[in-house]
């Protein structure tokens, strides 16, 4: 029940007993809090995290009040510099937090009335935890979509590059897991490529909405204090500022959003990922992935197994439970800021780790693939991969898609009976199933030829592959 052992092991921590005079708000109470409400309530543990957002915050804050009059130039002054003292100190590892502090923004506060005396009293002046928080994670969330967009742009870069390389190279595509028509391996590789450019996408759209400043709310009404909120925008780089102070501080659907996008995204690679654990089998054997990237078993010594895939497939069950965790918090919430939102910090923060750290590794991971190209052309080979060209070509001769359909499929489940690929049947054979078949047929039959053929846009003929590469590198 008590997060403390989690705190404990934070560098800096310290379990002291509450005093009732130690909390800000310890004026209205008349005991001191319960040691089990402290660790129960506390979320220093894990959003001291927040830090520099905080003190970022902070220090734009106390500039507007300076700039509004409501404290003297002399007060933002001290304020400011003992907010950076802190910041030198936390970024030392010389900062003790304690449960006591109940979250960063009041052992922050703490901190500096410690630190420069009155001038500190000041620092929250117009302001309330409820807006600072909100704050808080737009700062910090901005800066990790920034850099989840540079994580997936090389993983693009990762799976453009393979594109690039294998060109040329067939392997069997497949539809219910079994074998269905011959496809290239880069267009398999753009696939993903075009899935996590969506992704992209999501996150730069997510991104305009978390970029939008939230202080001036206060604890919901807005403050009778003359606060320049659009300063403080400008002093922190946002481009706009909340329109309603109640939706300011109870607002979390800019986290939902991340994590949704964030789930997307792990769901790509975990697909990705499953791919490479069947294509590493020795059943299929497509691919080895470099001994670097796979782990062993601690009792087969003959063990190579794809670890790092599995995980990331495991993980965004992980990621899923938070996007799943945030939409719960949120449905039931009765206006406008309830403590429950302190909820939303755990599963963003491990949302953001799981993901950052799947991307990268997975990107390392993608230049650490030897493919079997012989391997995977022969299995393109099996399974009758090239009846629909063989339907496609009766169609060339005016017959029906539909009676073509029948007329191949009879001739693939004589194949199959009389254990033969398509290509060992005769043109006489050909023949007597349709007399639309002629000489030209054998030609149809290939797996380079079924590639090629494909050139509907966006098909898998090799021209068509190199045309979206140069595509894609041109619009770099
Ligand atoms: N730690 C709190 C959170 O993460 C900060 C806001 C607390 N506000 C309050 N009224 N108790 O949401």
């Amino acid at each position: 029940m008590i997060p403390r052992s989690d705190c404990r092991r934070n560098k800096g921590w310290v379990d002291v007993a509450v005093k009732k005079q130690d909390r800000p708000w310890g004026g209205r109470f008349g005991e001191p809090t319960d040691r089990e409400v402290v660790a129960f309530t506390a979320s220093i543990h894990f959003d001291r995290r927040l830090y520099r957002h905080d003190i970022e915050g902070s220090l734009a804050h106390a500039r507007m009040l300076a700039r509004q009059g409501i404290i003297t130039l002399g007060e933002a002054k001290k304020i400011r510099a003992g907010l950076k003292a802190i910041l030198t100190e936390i970024e030392r590892g010389d900062f003790v937090f304690t449960p006591e502090d109940e979250d960063i923004h009041m052992a922050i506060e703490k901190a500096l009335i410690a630190r420069i005396g009155e001038a500190g009293g000041k620092l929250h002046t117009g302001r309330s935890r409820n807006d600072q928080v909100a704050l808080d994670i737009r700062l910090y969330l901005r800066e990790e979509i920034v850099r989840t967009l540079e994580l997936v742009g090389s993983l693009k870069a990762a799976l453009l590059n393979r594109a690039k390389g294998e060109i040329g190279r067939i392997m069997p595509g497949y539809t219910h897991l079994q074998k269905a028509q011959p496809v290239l391996l880069s267009h398999y590789f753009l696939a993903f490529w075009e899935m996590l450019a969506r992704d992209e996408g999501r996150l730069r759209d997510c991104l305009k909405r978390v970029n939008v400043m939230p202080l001036g709310s206060a604890a919901l009404a807005g403050t009778s204090l003359p606060l320049d909120r659009s300063y403080v925008a400008r002093l922190l780089r946002f481009p706009v500022v909340t329109k309603n102070s109640m939706d300011s501080v109870s607002d979390r659907d800019f986290i939902a959003e991340y994590l949704f996008a964030a789930a997307a995204t792990m769901m790509h690679m975990s697909r990705f990922c499953e791919d490479l654990i069947l294509w590493s089998t020795d059943e299929f054997g497509y691919v080895e992935i470099a001994d670097a990237f796979t782990t062993g078993s601690s009792i087969m010594p003959q063990k190579k197994n794809p670890d790092v895939a599995e995980l990331i497939r495991g993980k965004t069950g992980r990621v899923y439970g938070n996007l799943l965790a945030i939409m719960t918090i949120l449905k039931g919430l009765p206006m406008t800021y309830n403590r429950d939102l302190q909820e939303d910090k755990e599963p963003l923060f491990d949302t953001v780790d799981t993901l950052q750290s799947s991307l990268a590794i997975l990107a390392a991971m993608v230049g650490r693939l030897t493919f079997r190209e012989e391997r995977m052309e022969r299995g393109a080979e099996g399974g009758f991969s090239t009846a629909t060209d063989l339907a496609e070509y009766l169609v060339l001769k005016g017959v029906p898609f539909r009676e073509a359909h029948g007329v191949v499929g009879r001739l693939v489940a004589r194949c199959i009976r009389e254990g033969k690929a398509l290509t060992e049947l005769t043109l006489e054979a050909f023949q007597g199933f349709h007399s639309a078949f002629d000489a030209d047929v054998m030609e149809r039959l290939t797996v380079r030829q079924s590639v090629n053929a494909r050139k509907t846009m966006g098909g898998t003929a090799e021209d068509g592959v190199r045309s979206r590469i140069a595509e894609i590198e041109g619009s770099k």
